[in-house]
């Protein structure tokens, strides 16, 4: 009994490498192709030939305006951080995070103070209002469409007392739980202006509640 087995053994290995077994060949003729796999597709190869474009070349300018990912050092520009230390660029002092705006360092004054705010207002706008709603209190449009638990920035616990301006800068520049980081879109600068924003959303809410005003429509 066991002989016949070893006999199967030894012609099913036998044939399992002859299958299978057969690598690092080169072979002069194009491979047989019974599905196509996408070899052959219209696509840009850099520095080869392209008949698509009157130049010639396949390889393409970037469009105007767009961001380096890295220096041609390799190093990621500086308005983006990484890598850097710093109350500007991580919103922490030694082990904790600090208040207030860096307003040296983004040289900022009773002058330029609007225009900042008015920049912060428009980033948030872009960034942060789909999720957290122009009004900053959580309902934006996704939350119609299950993300769930999207914190609502006027609940006290995101108050400038209890939520220091760099851990907020933290937050936008690194994410935190479900949300995922926005330092890779936002430049220092930007994030800093988004913080004195909600800072301005949260201090007109709580003007507007004291004043006994009625709560603004759940639509954001
Ligand atoms: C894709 C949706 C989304 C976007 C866009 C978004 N957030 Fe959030 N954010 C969330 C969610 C979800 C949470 C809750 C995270 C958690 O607790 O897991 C959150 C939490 C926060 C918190 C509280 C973090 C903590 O410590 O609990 C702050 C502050 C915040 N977001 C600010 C912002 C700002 C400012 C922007 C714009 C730059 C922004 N978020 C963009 C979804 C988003």
């Amino acid at each position: 009994m066991i002989k016949y087995f070893i006999l199967a053994f030894a012609l099913t290995a036998v044939l399992v490498v002859g299958i299978f077994g057969v690598r690092g060949q080169k072979f002069s003729r194009p491979p047989l192709e019974l599905f196509p796999d996408m070899d052959r597709q219209d696509k840009l190869l850099s520095q080869a030939p392209d008949r698509f474009f009157a130049n010639g070349m396949g390889s393409r300018r970037p469009v105007d305006g767009s961001l380096p990912h890295a220096t041609a050092d390799g190093v990621f520009p500086l308005e983006f951080s990484t890598g850097m230390d710093g109350y500007y660029y991580t919103g922490a002092i030694d082990d904790y995070f600090g208040n207030g705006l860096p307003l040296e360092d983004l040289g900022l004054d009773a002058g330029s103070m609007p225009a900042f705010l008015r920049r912060g207002a428009e980033r948030y706008d872009v960034s942060c209002t789909p999720c957290h709603g122009s009004s900053g209190n959580g309902k934006g449009i996704t939350s119609y469409y299950g993300l769930a638990a999207i914190a609502n920035l006027h609940d006290p616990r995101f108050g400038r007392d209890q939520y220091p301006d760099g851990r907020m800068y933290h937050v936008i520049a690194n994410g935190q739980g479900l949300m995922s980081g926005y330092g890779a879109t936002l430049p220092v600068r930007d994030r800093w202006a988004i913080v004195a924003y909600v800072r301005a959303m949260q201090a007109a809410k709580a003007a507007a509640d004291s004043a006994g005003e009625p709560e603004p429509s759940a639509s954001n």
